[in-house]
């Protein structure tokens, strides 16, 4: 079973691969500008676009304060901050990746506007009432107290404030054979049917909800990112060794498999004052 620390110190997308992206277009670190970063630093389905539309549905704004949970190497957070201008707070469990997130925006400059803290949100280690919003892409899988974790969102969110979030979503009829495949693989703890969720939400004291379907498009996207992944043989066998990378594309196949059987499909939420 692989845990969390090794799958994402352990992933085909990290700051070395970035660079290398980045070398092979001929840019220098010192003269990279936000964009030249966003093809490559969004670890979650759908790349820009899916923050776009995060983006929409919160509803940002210049005097917006932003929490992005399970922010990695930051890409989200970046994008937000660079489009409305507003600041961005990214925390993310991992410190190899919170050091990442924190060079990039070194080097396109956002330093200013965008931070990082290495913490668990089960714990959330910030202030009460300090963010106008939440948000959160493909991290929550990870996380297995919903109850702890949606009470610290609350806590962290302003009376007013909004929350928007991408996530798995299992269908009642994963079993618990799949459950632990995608546990063991992938280091999914905290995979949850859309009632369960629902009911995580609205039990935090969140008083409104919007959900939106995205398991057709992610069903389009992912064997797409799977076949992405599956390119980078000698760039993560070289980094971690050729059987991590063998495991990791066997758990990502599996996946995408359960993806493609309908047990699992993605979701967007949006919480709070609509
Ligand atoms: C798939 S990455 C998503 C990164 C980012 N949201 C993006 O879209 O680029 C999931 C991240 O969640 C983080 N994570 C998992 N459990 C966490 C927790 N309890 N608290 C904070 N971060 C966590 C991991 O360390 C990892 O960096």
């Amino acid at each position: 079973m692989v845990d969390l620390l090794t799958f994402v110190n352990e992933h085909p997308i990290n700051e070395s691969s970035i660079k290398a992206a980045l070398a092979r277009e001929g840019k220098k670190v010192e003269k990279l500008v936000p964009s030249d970063l966003f093809p490559y630093d969004q670890d979650h389905y759908g790349g820009l676009q899916a923050v776009k539309e995060l983006a929409e549905k919160a509803r940002f704004s210049a005097n917006s304060v932003v929490l992005d949970v399970c922010s990695g190497m930051g890409g989200p957070a970046r994008y937000i901050s660079d489009c409305y201008g507003c600041s961005v707070v990214g925390l993310d469990v991992n410190k190899s990746r919170t050091l990442s997130a924190a060079r990039l925006t070194r080097w396109v400059d956002l330093g200013n506007t965008v931070s990082f803290v290495c913490g668990d949100a089960g714990i959330m280690p910030l202030g009460q009432n300090a963010f106008t919003h939440v948000v959160s892409q493909e991290g929550f899988l990870h996380i297995e107290d919903k109850g702890a974790l949606f009470r610290n969102c609350r806590e962290v969110l302003r009376p007013e404030g909004r929350m928007v979030f991408t996530d798995w979503i299992a269908s009642p009829n994963l079993s618990s054979h799949e459950r632990n495949i995608l546990r063991d693989g992938m280091a999914a703890v905290g995979v949850h049917t859309e009632v369960e969720y629902k009911n995580y939400i609205f039990e935090a004291g969140f008083d409104s909800l919007e959900t939106e379907d995205l398991s057709s498009w992610w069903a389009k996207i992912l064997p797409e990112r799977f076949k992405m992944y599956q390119s980078k043989s000698k760039e993560a066998g070289e980094a971690f060794g050729l059987r991590r990378f063998e495991e990791f594309i066997n758990a990502y196949g599996a996946f995408i498999r359960v993806l493609e059987a309908g047990k699992l499909g993605g979701m967007r939420f949006t919480v709070g004052s609509l």
